[in-house]
């Protein structure tokens, strides 16, 4: 779902050509749909009608100030993973209280942050970390709310690099040692046991492995809600997305499954897990991030030279690894469409990057539209782990970001300035400087 399409020919976001924007703009340029992300939240907000329930949107997917205030303003809370991202919700208006903290190394200054912020819940990860989180509320005089995080050892099927509920992987803590481990957090004092937590992966594309997941932990969860009082369960993030999209043709790399094309939608995964939920009697969290923000953003770039070696056709654009490094991390499959549509033959092309780097790509051997010097391309659904995990490689700025509301936009992220790259930088004071 989003809304990204041509009309007459010319590629808009919502009622903004983004050919406009990027005349505005420049590019490379990250394009967020409002509707598109407000209408993501709202599906999935409504099909959890069921259950009590609460979304923490994953903002390590997107943290952009006007995306999350866009989500806050639609009752969102946050699931946050630093003291920097915890700032963020803050700056963008959004509300402390309704945020879990998760993330393996939380250190006692982000702790003492957090809990001077009277967040929702820690979502703990080990047995010293909650007694470092007793030791902080002690000092603040302060009773710390903390959900341990599960590991139900269970193969979510996705992604090597972006499965997390195996134990394999260094999150949560072993599903037969936990309620040793709520015996022992018990007893100390500054700690309330709120909740318990789990996260099985991202970009899930069945429902069975969640429903699988929640059917393991439930009967824990039962024996910790009556033995000490849990108030909430939160299943975690993971909701996969739609890649390839019918606006052009290619091979899909990331799943190697062409069939996988029918994906989880907020129906799927309701109507399979409100039921095991339902009669728990406890508060479902659930901290989607890419089913969000995910088809709600786009990376426009331009087209600097068309060049062959061999057989192969390269277009070489000004985007580059730095802006989008899913592919190159995950081989990970983004659909490219040319702003202005295009017919006739199409050519097998590598998008790539101007990075001295191989992986620098963005598709490889992909039939695309013939495109020439000058050509504007929208690569799709970047708008979840994006931006957020841009980088100023080969001293590269980080690309501007607009919003856009109907035929409305506004620039949300300034293009970065060359000289702030290496604004805290300086010479070491025996280097020989040039008059
Ligand atoms: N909750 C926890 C504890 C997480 O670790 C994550 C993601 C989420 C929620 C949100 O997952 P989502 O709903 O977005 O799948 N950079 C990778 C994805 C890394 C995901 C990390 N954790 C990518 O580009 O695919």
């Amino acid at each position: 779902m989003h809304d990204f399409r041509y009309i007459d020919g010319r590629f808009y976001c919502e009622g903004v050509s983004v050919e406009s924007l990027v005349k505005k703009h420049g590019s490379p340029l990250y394009i967020y749909s409002q509707k598109t992300l407000v209408s993501n939240y709202q599906r999935l907000d409504d099909a959890l009608k069921g259950l009590d329930h609460r979304i923490c949107f994953a903002m390590k997917s997107n943290s952009n100030l006007a995306v999350m205030n866009t989500l806050a303003s639609s009752g969102s809370g946050f699931d946050v993973v630093s003291e920097g991202e915890l700032r963020r919700v803050i700056a963008a208006g959004g509300d402390p209280t309704k945020c879990v903290f998760a993330g393996v190394g939380k250190t006692e200054q982000e702790i003492r942050y957090a809990l001077e912020q009277n967040i929702y819940a820690f979502n703990v990860e080990s047995e010293p970390e909650l007694e470092r989180i007793n030791r902080v509320a002690s000092k603040l005089k302060k009773k710390a709310p903390v959900a341990v995080r599960v590991n139900p050892n269970i193969d979510a099927n996705t992604h090597s690099k972006i499965t997390t509920g195996t134990y394999e992987n260094k999150f949560g803590i072993a599903f037969e040692t936990i309620e040793g481990v709520y015996a022992r957090a018990s007893k100390l004092k500054n700690l309330h046991l709120r909740g318990i937590q789990m996260h099985i992966g991202s970009q899930l594309t069945e429902v069975k492995p969640f429903a699988a997941a929640v059917s393991k932990v439930l009967p824990l969860v039962e024996k910790l809600k009556a033995s000490f009082g849990i108030e909430f369960f939160s299943i975690g993030g993971g909701l996969g997305i739609v890649y390839q999209q019918a606006l052009a043709s290619g091979t899909n790399a990331w799943w190697k499954r062409p069939e996988a094309k029918e994906i989880l939608t907020p129906a799927i995964y309701a109507q399979a897990l409100i039921p095991l939920l339902k009669g728990l009697g406890l508060c479902i969290l659930i901290e989607p991030g890419r089913f969000i923000s995910g088809n709600a953003g786009i990376l426009v770039s331009r087209v600097e030279y068309i060049k062959r070696t061999g057989n192969k056709n390269f277009a070489i654009v000004d985007a580059a690894m730095n802006d989008l490094v899913r592919p190159a991390f995950y081989d990970s499959f983004h659909e490219i469409v040319p702003l202005r549509r295009k017919t006739g033959v199409k050519v097998s092309t590598d998008v790539v990057g101007g990075i001295c780097e191989s992986s620098d790509y963005f598709c490889k051997d992909r039939p695309l539209p013939k495109l020439v010097e000058g050509d504007c391309i929208a690569i799709l659904s970047a708008g979840a782990y994006g931006s957020v995990m841009g980088s100023t490689y080969n001293s590269r700025s980080l690309a501007a970001e607009v919003l856009v509301n109907g035929k409305k936009s506004a620039l949300v992220r300034q293009r970065q300035s060359l000289e702030s790259i290496w604004q805290y930088e300086s010479l070491a004071p025996w280097s020989t400087t040039r008059e």
